[in-house]
């Protein structure tokens, strides 16, 4: 697939990764851009990158109704980004844990559930086109400094390997995007070093040309998944295989 010409859809592209992915697709010739943040009149310095090509929308992940009006509106989109994200920390026997859980589980799993089931029909008409979903390496062995969060993108990285398997039929490539500590608000907390968010941007959006389907975007993602990346792969595709053809 080429990124030239693409019609691209980004959530949570006011700031961090999700602003670097807009960047990278403008530089790599998307013709349309859809920015979307729960509140547009963040995304004002995010559209001055190319006002021809990014078109802001405004868009909270978690409301059913403004997912349906969002893809109500961008029926052209050939790649999605589900880049929106949430983190929060403190151990399970804190407090709020249970409200930090669900808001994570809500945002993280449900939110990108919603957007793929509401966005799939598009790519299929489109032509199939791609699907990127923000995991990390935190999706496949839980850190416990944020262990909830860390469940909500294991289950994400399982629902991603859903959708790929049952969106195979009808064209859709379905990324991974598995990054280490990056350089944004999010990991703010996070010591040692990390990437820029350009980093994971660009190697994403080569990785949708090249058709691969997991991105290891960092030295560190890169270093734990050196040894396991191709028994993991091999699991999930006996078990794609048990889908009736
Ligand atoms: N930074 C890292 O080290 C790292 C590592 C691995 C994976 N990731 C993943 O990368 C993705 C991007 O995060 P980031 O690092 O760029 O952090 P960030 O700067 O905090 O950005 C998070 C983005 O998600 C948006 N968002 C949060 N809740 C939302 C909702 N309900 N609906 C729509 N948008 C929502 C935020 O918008 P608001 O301004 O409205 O809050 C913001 O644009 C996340 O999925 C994160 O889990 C990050």
């Amino acid at each position: 697939m080429n990124i030239q010409e693409s019609v691209a859809f980004v959530t949570g592209a006011n700031r961090g990764i999700g602003k670097a992915y807009v960047e990278a697709l403008v530089q790599a010739g998307a013709r349309r851009i859809y920015a979307t943040a729960r509140s547009v009149d963040t995304l004002s310095n995010v559209v001055t990158i190319a006002p021809n090509q990014i078109i802001p929308l405004a868009l909270d992940v978690t409301d059913l109704e403004q997912v349906n009006a969002a893809s109500h509106a961008a029926q052209d989109v050939t790649i999605l980004i589900n880049n929106a994200g949430v983190m929060g920390f403190g151990g399970l026997f804190t407090p709020k844990s249970v409200e930090t859980a669900q808001w994570e589980m809500n945002t993280n799993y449900l939110g990108t559930l919603s957007m793929v089931r509401s966005f799939a029909p598009i790519l299929q008409r489109n032509g199939g086109g791609a699907i990127v979903n923000m995991l990390s390496v935190v999706s496949i062995a839980n850190a416990p400094v944020y262990g909830s969060y860390s469940a909500s993108k294991a289950a994400l990285n399982s629902l991603t390997q859903n959708i790929r398997a049952e969106l195979a039929k009808q064209g859709t490539q379905v990324i991974g995007v598995f990054p280490g500590p990056v350089e944004t608000n999010i990991a703010e907390g996070i010591p040692g070093d990390k990437v820029e968010p350009i980093t994971v941007a660009k190697a994403v959006l080569q990785a949708i040309e090249q058709g691969i389907e997991d991105v290891y975007p960092d030295p560190v993602s890169q270093s734990i998944f050196a040894a396991i990346a191709d028994p993991l792969k091999a699991v999930e595709k006996q078990f794609a295989g048990w889908l009736p053809q």
